[in-house]
């Protein structure tokens, strides 16, 4: 019997978010009609290279460029029909083809106008403790689905849908002035409220021309009638609303459970976990990074990997591998195949560092404590030989330099689950797949 079969498949980043999720779903996606995104929203950036042209796909899930896939918004994920519309017509999918290949959840939340406003208005009341949020409205969107005064995609074809925006507006700008936030010269992405509302408006109209569906019973009938389904995650498992490192976390969980709650399956119809981490680790905005390198190998890597946000543009903190980081991870998650990407951007150092283990109050621990942060918690490094290889010409595991190989088994044996694929480049066809059982 497949085991695979009438199963969920999950695949998810590992550590702080920009593993290389959207490259990875995309050269999936030939095995799975249907992917699904379960949380986040246009915070995430996911990056797809094929045939010379790069994208950057925000909410929409990262299996769009294949035609003979459905790709779905589940339940889970948060909207902003503005960034939706600019989505849509970056991929340069002629419409009448995207309708019939992506659907969207009726109960996935809106981000509003106001939704952005309040999230600067929380930032810049934090003073020097802020999160280095995105600003796109993820955190006060999902407050409000929680506080149960939320606005659902499946709304805006109801007569009332204003009169709902409006109310909801005018309390966001109460609070943004209780903050005292100079709601007036607010310019979210450089344009004026009523521009950026205009907009807004224009993306809804966007929408009503999708698709909107009760996506778990979607979902749930087609994992019955056999037919193989992805969860894409955004964020990483670090960055989870309980598991990462609070409060410097975005506003889901990105967790394996957050694809159950997020699209509406049962754990028992979860399949494989793919978990993707990088083979260095990457951070942007604030919070604990153990392994962060502050000297000219961080700059190095981050030249090399070219590590600025797909959605903000922001620089990215640099550090090597933390393994009890990428451990803590694996277990949250019950992930039973990993994926390496960036194994390329370690050619340039001749040795590399794998973060095994903290110094923490005097002991070694392998394990992230409640109270982590930038001073008390020392990593421990092993030292391995760098490959110093242009990985371009390489198409099997095989064939890999015999120290990136290595560097692959150390990892695994200290996770104790197998490297499924290795991923060598950002292109579609850099990705080396791996014979496992
Ligand atoms: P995501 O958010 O997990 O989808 O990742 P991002 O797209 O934000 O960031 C990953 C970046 O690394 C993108 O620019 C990808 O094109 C790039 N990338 C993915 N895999 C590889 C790889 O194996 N090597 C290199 N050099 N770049 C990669
Ligand atoms: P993908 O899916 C990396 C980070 C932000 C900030 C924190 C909270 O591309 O991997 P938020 O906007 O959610 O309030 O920000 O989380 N963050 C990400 N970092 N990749 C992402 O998504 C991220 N989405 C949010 O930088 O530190
Ligand atoms: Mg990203």
């Amino acid at each position: 019997m497949d085991k695979r079969k009438n199963k969920v498949d999950i695949l998810l980043g590992l550590q702080w978010g920009d593993e290389g999720k959207g490259k990875i779903v995309d050269f999936l996606t030939p095995d799975y009609p249907l992917i699904a995104r379960f949380q986040g929203g246009p915070n995430a950036g996911h990056t797809l290279e094929f045939d010379g042209q790069k994208y950057v796909l925000h909410t929409i899930p990262s299996g769009v460029f294949h035609e003979g896939s459905i790709n779905l918004i589940g339940n889970g994920v948060v909207i902003d029909p503005r960034i939706f519309k600019g989505e849509i017509e970056s991929t340069q999918i002629p419409l009448s083809d995207f309708v019939k290949r992506l659907y969207i959840s009726k109960k996935a939340h809106l981000i509003l106008p106001s939704h952005k406003l309040l999230d600067a208005a929380l930032e810049s009341s934090k003073g020097t403790f802020k999160i280095g949020s995105t600003l796109k409205g993820i955190g006060p969107t999902y407050t409000d689905k929680v506080a149960r005064i939320g606005i659902r995609t499946g709304s805006i074809v109801d007569k009332d849908f204003k009169t709902k925006y409006d109310q909801l507006k005018k309390q966001h700008l109460m609070m943004g002035e209780a903050l005292d936030f100079d709601t007036d010269t607010f310019r979210p992405d450089g344009l004026s409220f009523e521009e950026y509302e205009n907009q807004w408006f224009e993306g809804v109209e966007l929408i009503r021309l999708f698709p909107l569906i009760d996506s778990e019973i979607y979902v749930n009938k087609q994992r019955e009638a056999g037919i193989r389904i992805l969860a894409e995650g955004a964020q990483g498992s670090l960055l989870d609303i309980d598991f990462g490192s609070y409060p410097f976390v975005t506003s889901s969980n990105t967790v394996a459970a957050g694809a159950c709650t997020g699209l509406g399956i049962a754990p028992s119809s979860v399949g494989e976990v793919y978990g993707i981490f990088k083979a260095y680790c990457t951070r942007v905005g604030s919070g604990p990074f153990p392994t962060e390198l502050f000297d000219s190998n961080g700059e190095e890597m981050r030249r090399e990997g070219n590590e600025f946000g797909s959605t903000t543009g922001r620089p990215r903190r640099c550090g090597w591998l933390d393994l009890p980081a990428l451990k803590y991870a694996v277990m949250l998650n019950g992930v039973t195949r990993l994926i390496m990407t960036k194994a390329d951007v370690l050619s340039i150092f001749e040795k590399i560092q794998l973060c095994i283990g903290y110094e923490y109050n005097g002991e070694v621990i392998d394990y992230l404590p409640f109270d982590y942060n930038h001073k008390n918690l020392i990593p421990v490094f092993k030292t391995l030989d760098g490959w110093k290889q242009n990985l371009r010409p390489f198409s099997t595991y095989e064939a890999l330099p015999k120290s990136l190989k290595d560097f692959v088994e150390y990892v695994e044996n200290y996770l104790n689950v197998p490297v499924f694929i290795v991923s060598t480049g950002p292109d579609r066809a850099q990705t080396i797949v791996r014979e496992i059982e």
